[in-house]
């Protein structure tokens, strides 16, 4: 078939040709722009879910929808290198200066720049050009207080222009505990005053890692939302639809079969989309096609998507994660993991946390761990062969 024809997007981020079964969510989503348009309150958003099922994807198309609505919007994804008010400044100033592009620059959209001017320099982040001009502002030095006056800030500088701000952090789980809860307290304050400003975010399905008012608040400040595989109906869609737009069908065991192998996880189906319209020769595609196309797929899983992630470990940190895929699929206690180890809890748990830190894995629970990438455990199974045979 035509390759140039193949509407399947396999990547991180890579918006598919078939958004299946998140109607809801965007609907959830869209409304709660709506309302913070028009000056009522919503909730901010948090997705949560393991690698590849979407988030990223779901981010980036209720930024687009945010924008049709001339809401002004700032998306980027944590990045652990850098401090955290260091990444909120550079995107801070990004909003204002979308706030700024009419002629004449009001009072509060000043005022905002001069707040992260002092934001800034408390936390020694470098603005360029725009540590020239001297901020009237004091900013603590204590990021939850700092964060609280910018963000209120920028709440108000949005209300004086008539709209709305919506922020969109991606990788949410990378944000330390201080910038996390610092960051829930200054939305807090935002709900207190009604101003419209809505964040939008992802990220692993961490336990989240907060303490006292702030988790009270989080609960109440955010719709926590799992963003799942997806189920049969909307799988199925996810292949079939993309293919009819070109007059191509699938039989019925073809499509059996890649919803078996990819179990429904959206990375998975697009790739095993993608190398199934590459293996068949014609519509409608065939069992034979789908267990080819199966083959390819996975290994070029096996050589990327997983083999980059466990080669990112560490000597001990592959020993945690063997043990881990030792004890089957789903979460094991973090005792067992140690069990398999031969070593205690306490010696296991920095290891854990490496791991966690590192996005393989995640704590569903006080005392579980899992991991973050689907079907990570069989792949280490199947490449680790003194395990194949536990
Ligand atoms: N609802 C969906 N229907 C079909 N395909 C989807 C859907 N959502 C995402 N995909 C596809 O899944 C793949 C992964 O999407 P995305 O990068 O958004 O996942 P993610 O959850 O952000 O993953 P990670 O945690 O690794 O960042 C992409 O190829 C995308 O096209
Ligand atoms: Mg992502």
């Amino acid at each position: 078939m035509n390759p140039i024809k193949n509407p399947y997007s396999p990547g991180a981020g890579a918006p598919p040709p078939e958004l299946a079964g998140r109607g809801e969510l965007l609907t959830l989503a869209s409304n709660s722009l709506q309302r913070i348009i028009r000056g009522n309150y919503s909730r901010s958003m948090m997705m949560l879910g393991l690698r590849g099922v979407g988030k990223t994807v779901l981010l980036n198309r209720i930024e687009q929808k945010a924008d049709i609505l001339e809401c002004k919007t700032a998306i980027f994804e944590v990045d652990p290198a850098q401090t955290f008010p260091a990444q909120i400044t550079k995107e801070v100033h990004r909003l204002l200066l979308k706030l700024d592009r009419r002629e004449r620059i009001g009072v509060e959209v000043r005022r905002a720049f001069s707040i992260l001017r002092s934001f800034a320099s408390a936390f020694r982040v470098s603005m360029g050009e725009l540590e020239l001009s001297l901020s009237s502002e004091k900013a603590t030095g204590d990021l939850t207080l700092d964060l609280t006056d910018l963000f209120v800030a920028v709440g108000k500088a949005a209300k004086s222009r008539g709209t709305a701000v919506a922020m969109f952090i991606d990788e949410v789980q990378d944000i330390d505990k201080e910038g996390l809860s610092a960051l829930i307290m200054a939305l807090h304050k935002i709900s207190q005053l009604q101003l419209p400003l809505i964040i939008f975010s992802a990220g692993l399905p961490q336990l989240v890692r907060l303490a006292g008012n702030a988790k009270t608040y989080a609960e109440r400040l955010f719709v926590f939302r799992e963003i799942d595989k997806l189920d049969e109906h909307d799988a199925r869609s996810a292949l079939v639809e993309p293919a009819l737009l070109e007059g191509v069908k699938f039989s019925r065991e073809a499509l059996d079969q890649i919803l078996k192998d990819t179990d429904g996880y959206p990375y998975f189906l697009q790739l095993w989309g993608f190398h199934t319209w590459k293996k068949a020769e014609k519509s409608p595609i065939c069992l034979s096609d789908a267990r080819n196309a199966s083959r390819e797929a996975q290994r070029e899983l096996d050589n990327g998507f997983f083999r980059i992630r466990l080669e990112k470990l560490t000597n001990r940190q592959q020993m945690y994660v063997r043990a881990m895929a030792k004890l089957g699929s789903g979460s094991s206690n973090s005792s067992e993991v140690a069990d398999v180890l031969g070593i205690s809890v306490k010696q296991a748990a920095p290891i854990r946390k490496e791991i966690i830190d590192k996005g393989i894995a995640y704590s569903p629970e006080r005392g579980l761990i899992a991991f973050a990438v689907p079907k990570f455990d069989e792949y280490v199974r199947r490449t680790v062969p003194e395990l194949a045979n536990k």
